[in-house]
């Protein structure tokens, strides 16, 4: 079975590709099976079908599936983690749901984004009340014990993605971005959940403070990686495998680490096809993602961006190494960490 697909799933999300194949097909499938009983509430209908909609289009599964996986170095039963993971999984769909309200996206996961079949006021509400629920299956399901750490930390990480959220779309209307601030603002949106998804694994299995921060310190460097190919797909990807709309960080002029390394090494032509394109209003968006990136394969920036994912990857496997478990035991983490390097979805 492909990762974060159930049979249910396979109609309505056929773009999964079999490439993401599982690492874990039964944690997988634990997972689905856990979130499809998930109650998140019946009335009023409008907040929440939307909810069950995008929570059921599929997708990954990567966060609650990091906090099985980094549980699962220090302990063999997962039983108690599988709701506590679900917080993320839940958490990453509001924020799904207020970015593509944010971002202005037609699609997501090969299907309308919320705000599309309904409208805005229902994406930020139906939002919200999944920010609710997200709390609601960590302080239901956590033991007392941690529950207090478990709720600072993912109230500072959740905080945290806010702000990477802000800074990315300040940056649409900059023009002096540098490629620090973009990786500073990348580990906010992106890099800190997946890193707190790996240390909530490790706390919930009783992991020592020195391995859950390792292995928090795996999922940021992880994370950067795994951003910086979504934007590199966002450019470079296959609508039908990627399930959103490529092009999309072009035409809102996002400011990637590919647009900004193009910027930088322009020569004088492609410095005027890029000022003439960007953030400038573009009668044509089919044309302004082909002149933009007609620009990023004449400097190479494919290449470049692998190579800086190649060194978060690296990076981040160092920290794994530091972790004091057997090295068979970490053998599913990194296995998929290789997967999210060469994923098209
Ligand atoms: C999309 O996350 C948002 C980013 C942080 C790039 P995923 O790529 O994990 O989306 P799904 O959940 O699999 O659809
Ligand atoms: C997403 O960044 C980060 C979030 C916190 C949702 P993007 O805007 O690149 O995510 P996609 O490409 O829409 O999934
Ligand atoms: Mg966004
Ligand atoms: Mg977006
Ligand atoms: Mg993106």
């Amino acid at each position: 079975m492909v990762l974060g697909q159930t049979p249910h799933h396979r109609h309505s999300a056929p773009f999964v590709p079999p490439t993401f194949a599982a690492v874990q097909t039964d944690l997988s499938t634990l997972l689905n099976q856990a979130l499809a009983q998930l109650d998140y509430g019946q009335q009023p209908a409008a907040l929440y079908d939307p909810i069950r909609y995008i929570m059921g289009l599929g997708g990954k599964r990567l966060r609650p599936l990091l906090t099985l996986l980094g549980g699962q170095l220090f302990t063999d039963d997962l039983a108690p983690l599988v709701k506590p993971a679900l917080a993320t999984e839940v958490f990453h769909n509001f924020t799904l749901v207020h970015d593509d309200l944010m971002d202005q996206a037609p699609l997501r996961r090969g299907q309308p984004t919320v705000h599309e079949k309904w409208n805005a006021s229902t994406a930020i509400l139906s939002g919200d009340v999944m920010l609710v629920r997200a709390y609601e299956l960590l302080f239901e399901n956590v033991p007392a014990a941690v529950l207090p750490q478990v709720l600072r930390r993912f109230s500072q990480t959740a905080a945290e993605v806010c702000e990477g959220q802000q800074w990315d779309m300040n940056f649409e209307t900059e023009t002096t971005v540098t490629i620090p601030q973009y990786l500073d603002m990348i580990r906010l949106k992106t890099a800190v959940l997946l890193g707190f998804a790996l240390e909530l694994g490790a706390v919930l299995a009783g992991a020592s403070a020195a391995d859950a921060e390792h292995l928090r310190q795996f999922g940021t460097d992880i994370g950067l990686a795994f951003q910086l190919r979504d934007d590199l797909l966002d450019v470079y990807g296959d609508a039908a495998t990627f399930g959103k709309r490529v092009g999309g960080d072009i035409i809102s002029d996002k400011k990637t680490f590919l647009l900004l390394t193009a910027q930088a090494q322009a020569g004088e032509a492609q410095q005027a096809t890029l000022a003439q394109h960007i953030g400038q209003p573009v009668p044509d968006a089919e044309a302004k993602v082909a002149a933009v990136r007609g620009v990023y394969d004449e400097l190479n920036i494919r290449p470049q961006t692998e190579a800086l994912i190649n060194q978060y990857f690296e990076a981040g496997l160092l920290h794994l190494e530091r972790i004091t478990v057997a090295a068979a035991r970490k053998a599913p983490l990194h296995r998929l960490a290789l997967q999210l390097l060469e994923r098209e979805s």
